[in-house]
């Protein structure tokens, strides 16, 4: 349970609710107009957002599947109540998990476990250490907490620099509060493999938490990558941070949980105001259940990724080898100068990543909207003379 209601903690929960706080936060954003503004600023009517083809949040264009808008639909009777049958969902995700109840810490989306993580663990001044860029979320809401980031370069090869993250929590240990890791790294795909995985959480210093933030998970075709959940099992000090926004599309919906150690379960509980509604509670046990609509959405999203990024590659511009439900095009100019011209054409995509400037996120998203995205490319940037050196994603 909360121990204050304070109003940042009020406000910080409607804007969760609405899902909109990280993304209005994020680095950058401002460079491009929130999604439900036009190009004037002013709101958009309902019939000119649905118009617009939306790559730049990462989202599922398909939405939820049929077996979890049935169940949503069934918990609508449940809008009126505080108490209710909630279809189960901790012990659902627990069991998905091979956890306990006392693992799991659901939240609304993931956004609030990782502010609840920098609550927990940033308390009297603490440090998070990084990458950058990464999804700075994390960072922002430490900033919040007058808490500082150790940001850390990426490699040549955009790969997270596993040993010089050892490094720097060895050198930070005495004010250092947790560490994150996003895998596969947001904005660029690229993952994080077993082996580094488990070469960082042996090389950290004892008890340092590591938040393991795997929302783009279910993309993942590499057999290099492996969940970091069963570090959970073994007892370590790792927060695994899982979101039903992506996979199972019901970022609009709120719903994301946190699977961990009990004792760092317990400690991170006190911070979370997981004020989750009733219908997506339902909606999140039959998403879980619903294995083969995970699987197709899975099957579309890669193929479209595929198929745009070899045609991008095509036109002579290097692609990062991603495993999500987006990637980074090298642009070989200011990502800022083009997102305009998409926005233009109805396409919404990435804002700038610094220090990636010249790289632009796509986010994958249907059939009509990659081809209206691929079209406008070749109107907006020329064609490249030279040759790509990296494999499409
Ligand atoms: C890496 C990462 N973590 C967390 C989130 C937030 O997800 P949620 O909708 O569950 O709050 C996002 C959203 O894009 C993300 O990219």
């Amino acid at each position: 349970m909360k121990n204050a209601f304070s109003r940042r903690k009020f406000m910080g929960g409607f804007a969760l609710a609405a899902g909109y706080f990280s993304l209005q936060s994020d680095t950058g954003l401002l460079a491009s107009p929130p999604s439900e503004l036009g190009p004037d600023g002013r709101p958009l009517s309902p019939d000119a957002f649905d118009k617009l083809a939306k790559l730049s949040f990462n989202e599922n264009p398909y939405g939820p599947p049929e077996s979890v808008l049935k169940a949503m639909t069934g918990a609508m009777k449940y809008a009126n109540r505080y108490g209710y049958p909630d279809g189960g969902i901790v012990q659902a995700i627990a069991d998905h998990h091979g956890v306990g109840k006392e693992n799991v810490l659901l939240a609304a989306g993931s956004t609030e476990i990782l502010d609840v993580v920098d609550e927990t663990f940033l308390e009297g001044g603490k440090k998070v250490l990084g990458v950058e860029p990464t999804f700075a979320t994390v960072y922002e809401f430490a900033l919040g907490l007058k808490a500082n980031a150790i940001r850390l370069q990426l490699l040549p090869d955009h790969r997270q620099d596993i040993p010089a993250m050892i490094q720097a929590a060895r050198e930070n240990q005495q004010d250092l509060g947790f560490v994150y890791l996003v895998n596969p790294n947001n904005p660029t795909g690229v993952i994080v493999t077993k082996q580094e995985v488990r070469q960082l959480l042996d090389g950290m210093p004892e008890g340092v938490p590591v938040l393991i933030d795997e929302a783009y998970h279910h993309f993942v075709e590499s057999p290099d990558y492996e969940t970091s959940i069963p570090y959970v099992k073994e007892g370590r000090p790792v927060i695994v941070a899982r979101t039903f926004s992506k996979i199972v599309g019901l970022a609009g919906m709120r719903l994301g949980y946190a699977v961990a150690p009990a004792a760092l379960i317990t400690r991170m509980r006190a911070h979370a105001i997981a004020s989750i509604n009733a219908i997506v509670k339902w909606g999140g046990v039959a998403a879980l259940r619903d294995t083969e609509a995970q699987a197709r959405c899975k099957a579309v999203t890669l193929q479209l990724r595929k198929q745009t990024t070899a045609e991008l590659t095509g036109l002579g511009y290097t692609v990062l080898p991603s495993e999500a439900n987006f990637f980074m095009v090298h642009l070989r100019r200011p990502a800022k100068t083009v997102i305009g011209e998409f926005r233009q054409r109805g396409i919404l995509v990435g804002r700038p990543f610094p220090p990636m400037d010249d790289y632009l996120r796509v986010s994958v998203g249907n059939a009509d909207e990659m081809a209206r995205f691929l079209a406008a490319f070749k109107e907006i940037l020329p064609v490249s003379g030279s040759t790509a050196t990296t494999k499409p994603g």
